[in-house]
């Protein structure tokens, strides 16, 4: 059985690159169906939930191309086979959901497996499903299974207010809007930098969408292209090894991030009491001896990402008092901290907080990655722990984060995979 294994504590010194957005990667995926011409994608991370979804795409017939020299992924859609995408496959990941307007275009109708709730709590798609109705698609929902079909003469724009800003909702109805006929306004829309990114993309291709704020306005064309779109840095990811500073009393340089989408962990790296710098694309960040604690909240963006909570929750362990985490977004993405705890942690989980007391010197110890950010949340704890920590089920991780263990290595840590 596969683990990682740590041997802490490290101080983590040196600099560390970002790879490309792993939540912006699968919408341009999915976004690829839109079009009959090539999609060159750039940045594309080499990450399992990337695999996942170009193997989906290749089994109804997607041609995929990787150029060695730049890695970069060229998708042609011209001979799409008029099948339904393998739901095993489909259900190993949620953002596969995403194939659902993209194939109700290419084929007039689709079914696909109901996303099922999953360790960070409930994950209903009601949101994707009254829009695409709002749209004049016909959908039914069975016990297991999602079946839609598109009306005579295509979807056709309207207006839908989304009650809250679901990522995964306004990136569905982008891509059917894209392709309705006439306007669609999205009112309440999701405003995550890789929202952002799918509109770029699909601009690119030659979609016609304005946005003000969390407005979007989408006229539908019967004409998009192919075109050559670069993905993102991951913020989660570069979020991730900046928040690794505090748990260790780190300092280092994150290369290659998305600097302006991180505000609001800067903002609790102050709190917390580290010392914060920007030069270009790199941050760089000096943690004190002892971090200060804090209280903050996930939220939509700008706020504290969701992706963020355990591993922010994971670095509090050691703060000089005790901190106070809650999360709007995910209320039940708490289920990491029995994982914590036997590392030493103490927290408390009441309602949709995490009562962190601080003051406690991680002791290594066998723990499990039950998701992917809680794995990561486990190896931020792990090295800040003394002695050996191992995760059990890393396969969870590799989902999200490309050579996690090595870019840990080359900052210090002593972390190896064992098979
Ligand atoms: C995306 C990200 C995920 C991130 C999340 C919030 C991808 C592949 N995943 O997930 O990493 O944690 O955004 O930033 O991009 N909701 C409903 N009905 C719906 C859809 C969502 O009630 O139809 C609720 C959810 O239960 C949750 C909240 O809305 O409480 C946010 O979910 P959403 O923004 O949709 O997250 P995802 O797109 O699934």
């Amino acid at each position: 059985m596969p683990t990682i294994v740590l041997n802490g504590p490290v101080r983590l010194r040196g600099s560390v690159a970002v790879h490309g957005s792993k939540n912006a990667a699968l919408p341009a995926l999915a976004a690829s169906l839109l079009t009959t011409a090539p999609l060159q994608l750039q940045n594309v991370p080499p990450l399992q939930d990337v695999q996942q979804m170009l193997a989906a795409l290749e089994e109804i017939g997607v041609e995929i191309q990787t150029d060695p020299a730049s890695s970069a992924l060229t998708l042609s859609t011209a001979s799409l086979l008029e099948l339904e995408p393998n739901p095993e496959r489909i259900r190993k990941m949620r953002a596969s959901f995403l194939l659902l307007a993209p194939l109700l275009w290419r084929h007039g109708r689709v079914a696909l497996p109901l996303p099922g709730g999953c360790t960070i709590g409930p994950r209903p798609v009601d949101l994707h499903l009254k829009g695409l109705a709002a749209l004049g698609a016909d959908v039914r929902q069975q016990p297991t299974t999602i079946r839609v079909s598109l009306p005579l003469g295509g979807l056709r724009g309207t207006e839908i207010a989304l009650p809250y800003p679901s990522v995964g909702a306004t990136e569905q109805l982008l891509l059917a809007a894209v392709r309705a006929s006439g306007q669609t306004i999205i009112r309440g829309a999701a405003m995550e930098p890789e929202v952002v990114a799918l509109l770029t993309l699909l601009r690119s291709m030659g979609a016609a969408i304005e946005r003000d704020m969390d407005t979007l306005v989408i006229d539908g064309t019967p004409h998009l292209r192919g075109a050559s779109h670069i993905i993102p840095p991951d913020r989660i990811e570069a979020g991730t090894f900046l928040l690794a500073a505090p748990a260790t009393g780190g300092e280092f340089t994150v290369c290659g991030a998305p600097v302006s989408e991180l505000d609001a962990v800067v903002e609790v790296l102050r709190t917390l009491g580290c010392c914060v710098s920007f030069s270009d694309s790199d941050i760089s960040v000096a943690a004190p001896e002892t971090i200060r604690s804090l209280r903050t909240e996930a939220r939509p963006f700008p706020g504290f990402p969701t992706d963020l909570q355990p591993i922010l929750v994971a670095s509090l362990a050691a703060a000089e008092g005790e901190s106070v985490v809650r999360d709007s977004v995910f209320p039940e993405r708490f289920g990491y901290v029995s994982e914590l705890n036997k590392l030493g942690a103490d927290i408390i989980v009441h309602r949709s907080s995490a009562a962190i007391p601080g003051r406690r010197h991680l002791t290594g110890c066998a723990v499990t990655a039950r998701d992917l950010r809680a794995g990561a949340a486990l190896v931020i704890a792990g090295l800040s722990a003394t002695g050996i920590t191992t995760i059990l089920e890393p396969h969870h991780i590799d989902r999200g984060y490309a050579a996690l263990e090595a870019k840990f290595a080359s900052l210090g840590a002593t972390i190896e995979r064992k098979p």
